[in-house]
């Protein structure tokens, strides 16, 4: 497994391009089955992410072709014509937990689907049982068997009120393509407002799909008989953008974010500025440096948008280990996504886990040590709190990080980090 190596000290100066959404490119890829016609996707991060839901929908029978532009992203031109397979197997779902959002696409133009539960992942159990409540509620009958959720809507689904009790990213993305053809009027209510949800109905309705009340937590929905094709360009990726931010702070350095927005992070940047962190906006997109010396602890609790992400928390646990005074970070969303605490305990930082909340005692100095990346958001905490580090880092399982970070190891390299990859070492 590929390892990587960072030799911490070095305050990151240059210029970052911020590539696209990989949580808005997963659901629009999904989207590509609601249609017998072309979709097209501009500004595609080039992700293994990517990769593995290109590689599920081409099992459906997706035919895609993808162009790299330097610089402005990827485009994806996908056509469903034909659906020859609406079975999501284990071996490709368990990868990759987003694959359960080709279920309410494939029951709305098919009828029926058979999409392997995904399992759990190291975050937490991540249950899609709100799924399937709300896609029954739309007339869909699914039994659980031999580990795969079967689907079927033969009469077709119908529109109704769906209630979440929490809210739901995926959840709220898989009822929202599914209703696009139902019959009738679908209305959720509790719906995630994630600038990636925002993402997907924007691509629907030029899809053809009629959809009211985007970018709200109630969402209206008037089914109609069929979508077209459409050409829709990917959001900038909101967490990637915050994990720089955090680059820059943590390493004292000053980076220059293109293609990044400021009001999709306004809780992020408004805690990061009481953390003594400055971003300036500048022309196409923003300038970040620290206000002073030090940084200070601040307190996060994360919540659904326009919440402190889940997403980020991991990353601001590194960049709280080196501020002064301490920080509460609370983690309300998953039950298990302190796996980087253990890991930056080994590089020197002071934490102690209450159950959801971690009390983060800033130190002096964090020092390099082998870590071992858990998930994805762990292991980018894991390399920014290298870059702060005196000292060597040994990273491994990076896997996790090139599934959200598109060449990682080049936009950091050419900001002067020390940071190279090691092909196939063992871990
Ligand atoms: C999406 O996951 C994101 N993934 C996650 O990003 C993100 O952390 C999460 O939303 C929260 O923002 C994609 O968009 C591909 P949820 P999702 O359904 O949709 C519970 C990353 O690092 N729940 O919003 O799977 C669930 O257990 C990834 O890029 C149920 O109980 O998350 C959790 O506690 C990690 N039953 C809460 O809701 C269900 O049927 C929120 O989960 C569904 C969810």
């Amino acid at each position: 497994m590929d390892q990587m190596i960072i030799r911490g000290g070095v305050p990151l100066k240059g210029t970052i391009a911020i590539s696209g959404a990989k949580n808005a490119a997963l659901p629009l890829l999904a989207a590509s089955l609601l249609t017998d016609e072309v979709l097209t996707l501009h500004n595609v991060p080039q992700l293994a992410d990517i990769t593995a839901m290109g590689r599920l929908l081409a099992q459906h029978g997706v035919d895609f072709s993808l162009e790299g532009f330097e610089g402005s992203g990827h485009s994806m031109a996908l056509c469903a014509k034909t659906i020859t397979s609406t079975t999501a197997p284990y071996d490709l779902v368990r990868r990759m937990r987003a694959s359960v959002l080709v279920l309410g696409p494939l029951l709305a133009r098919c009828g029926q689907a058979r999409v392997s539960l995904p399992g759990g992942c190291a975050i937490g159990s991540r249950p899609v049982d709100l799924h399937i409540a709300a896609l029954e509620k739309m007339g869909a009958e699914i039994v659980i068997c031999d580990g795969y959720m079967q689907a079927r809507a033969p009469q077709g689904l119908r529109g109704a009120e769906i209630i979440f009790p929490v809210v739901t990213v995926t959840g709220t993305e898989n009822v929202l393509m599914a209703a696009t053809m139902a019959k009738g009027e679908t209305v959720i209510v509790n719906a995630a407002r994630e600038p990636e949800v925002t993402d997907l109905a924007t691509c629907l309705v030029a899809m053809g799909a009629v959809i009211e009340g985007i970018g709200t937590d109630r969402l209206c929905v008037q089914g109609v008989d069929r979508l077209h094709g459409a050409t829709h360009r990917v959001i900038s990726d909101r967490i990637e953008l915050g994990t720089y931010v955090m680059a820059a702070a943590i390493t004292g350095g000053d980076l220059r974010l293109m293609g990044a927005r400021t009001d999709r992070l306004k809780t992020v940047f408004a805690t990061l500025a009481h953390a003594g962190v400055q971003i300036d906006t500048i022309e196409g997109g923003l300038r970040v440096y620290r206000k002073e010396k030090d940084l200070h602890g601040v307190d996060v609790m994360t919540e659904p948008f326009p919440g402190f992400p889940t997403d980020l928390q991991a990353q601001m646990m590194a960049l709280m280990c080196v501020a002064k005074g301490a920080a509460m970070i609370t983690e309300t969303i998953f039950e298990n996504r302190f796996m980087h605490v253990p890991e930056l305990v080994r590089m020197g930082a002071n934490i102690t886990v209450h159950g959801s909340s971690a009390i983060v005692r800033g130190v002096e100095r964090l020092r390099g040590a082998p870590v071992m990346a858990t998930d994805l958001r762990a292991s980018v905490s894991l390399a920014l709190a290298a870059l702060a580090a005196e000292g060597e880092t040994r990273l491994n399982r990076i896997y996790h990080l090139d599934r959200g970070y598109e060449r990682l190891e080049e936009k950091l390299g050419a900001c002067g980090a020390q940071i190279e990859r090691l092909r196939g070492k063992a871990a």
